[in-house]
């Protein structure tokens, strides 16, 4: 498996949508129940071939987001997400992608991240929408819709 090491931990792409989005419902997220195809690509943390983390970049609605990003609890504070987020960020800037949204249920992680918080608009509308109806709004989660600008210039001639 290709991918960024980590000790015994490998950083490496997921083919096992399923499997994802397995974690991520048991790490507490909603499946919003939106297509694979909406899925560009995905990673996963491997702790001895075992997936204990994840993400993917998925694009839905005109906008490109990070999205189910997870990290069994057993694995938490140890750099995971961050390092998972690492390699979505660098592909994302290799595909030319100018920036990147997120439905943020754990802002801090994502502030960290150099995210903004978006405008009130049609961009956080949407990224907010499927909330609105969730079990969770307001009461375990209080999301937030924040982007990230990638800086994307000269990327496709170095
Ligand atoms: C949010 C989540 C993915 C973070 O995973 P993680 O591997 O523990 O995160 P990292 O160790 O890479 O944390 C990197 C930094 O993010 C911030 N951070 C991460 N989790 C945080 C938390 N619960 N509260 C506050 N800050 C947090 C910290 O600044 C942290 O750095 P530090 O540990 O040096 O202080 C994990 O807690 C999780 O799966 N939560 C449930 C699902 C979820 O909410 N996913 C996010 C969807 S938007």
């Amino acid at each position: 498996m290709s991918g960024v090491r980590d000790g015994e931990l490998v950083i490496g792409p997921l083919d096992d949508l399923a499997a994802m989005r397995r974690l991520g419902v048991a790490c507490g997220l909603e499946d919003e129940g939106r297509a694979d195809e909406t899925i560009a690509a995905a990673w996963g943390a491997f702790d001895d071939g075992e997936l204990v983390g994840s993400i993917a970049l998925e694009r839905y609605a005109g906008l490109d987001t990070a999205n189910w990003l997870a990290v069994r609890e057993s694995h938490r504070r140890r750099g995971i997400a961050a390092a998972l987020y690492d390699v979505l960020e660098r592909e994302a800037r290799a595909r030319g992608i100018p920036r990147l949204c997120v439905t943020a249920r754990a802002p801090a992680f994502w502030l960290d991240q150099g995210y903004e918080p978006l405008p009130p608009g049609r961009e956080s509308d949407t990224l907010l929408g499927g909330c609105l109806d969730c079990d969770q709004f307001g009461r375990e989660c209080e999301p937030r819709a924040l982007t990230k600008r990638l800086d994307v210039t000269g990327l496709r001639d170095s």
